[in-house]
């Protein structure tokens, strides 16, 4: 019994690793974006999440943030799909080596940057059936949050992108990865819905965006990656988290979520683009 118990632990933390940003940071990803959207674009999503709902019951409306975690309980049930969750670029080498960390492993999967890739195909190709090109789109919503948050898109000394350090925050033990998935966010606000609205508000208004809407999952790794180099590792001796690394990661944590959601809105209005062979 004690041993089952013990397993069941066991289990369940190394289950916890794989967590993406929590259910607010991507549901904020995904509102923001859904925010940005053409009719066009918004249509043609609409059609495609419409496929999941009975004929009957269906209203019309469709919401991208209800989706956005959709891959996270998929992976519980698909290990194949663990990898595609992150891009473990180690700090120690600060360069993309898609050779060693996107590597094709065959019972995992390799990595964020290809499965974004792959996933962008699926729904861009109208020959394949819709519910194929549906869980593209949730797929999508969810991993260009994921590329977003640093430790998606980095590791330490095999730390598993900060699964592996514990600290203190604000007087609470919990893992530095959680710390950025959740803790951040929700020390800053009680609703995601307030901190799409504190990003509409406060973050958005007036900054000059010329160039940050694009770009390619390669290069938003390396953004990310270079916020866990300067801010998210740049931790205490005594890893004792407060106000002081509290006020330098919410911008980063701010910036984040709101360029992910604005790249997010693009890559769906590109992908999703009538064309000659796709009306
Ligand atoms: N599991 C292993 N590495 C990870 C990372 N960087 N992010 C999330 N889960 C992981
Ligand atoms: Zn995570
Ligand atoms: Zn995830």
């Amino acid at each position: 019994m004690r041993l089952l118990f013990l397993v069941a632990i066991a289990l369940l933390v190394q289950n916890d690793r794989v967590l993406a940003w929590g259910q607010e940071g991507h549901s904020i990803v995904a509102e923001i974006a859904a925010h940005c959207l053409d009719q066009t674009t918004y249509d043609s999503i609409r059609a495609l999440l419409k496929t999941d709902l009975l004929p009957d019951v269906q209203d019309g409306h469709v919401s991208l943030g209800s989706i956005a975690s959709w891959a996270d309980d998929y992976r519980a049930e698909h290990e194949e799909s663990r990898n595609w969750h992150f891009v473990n670029i180690p700090f120690e080498r600060g360069t993309y080596d898609p050779q060693v960390d996107c590597r094709p492993d065959s019972r995992y999967g390799d990595c964020i940057i290809n499965a974004i890739e792959r996933q962008r195909v699926t729904l861009a190709d109208c020959e394949k059936s819709p519910a194929e090109r549906t869980a593209a789109l949730k797929f999508i919503v969810h991993f260009v949050g994921d590329i977003h948050q640093p430790l998606h898109a980095s590791e330490r000394n095999g730390d598993h992108g900060g699964n592996d350090v514990v600290v203190s925050f604000f007087g609470k033990s919990a893992k530095l990865h959680a710390v950025w998935d959740t803790d951040i966010i929700l020390r800053t606000v009680y609703a995601w819905g307030a901190y799409v609205t504190r990003l509409e508000t406060k973050w958005l208004p007036g900054r000059d965006l010329s160039g940050l809407d694009g770009g390619t999952p390669v290069d938003w790794a390396l953004e990310s990656h270079k916020f866990a180099r300067d801010v998210v590792y740049d931790i205490p001796d005594g890893a004792v988290l407060e106000m002081n690394y509290y006020s330098r990661a919410l911008p980063v944590v701010d910036r984040q979520l709101a360029l992910a959601g604005l790249r997010l809105a693009q890559l769906l209005k590109d992908t999703l683009k009538p064309t000659a062979s796709c009306p």
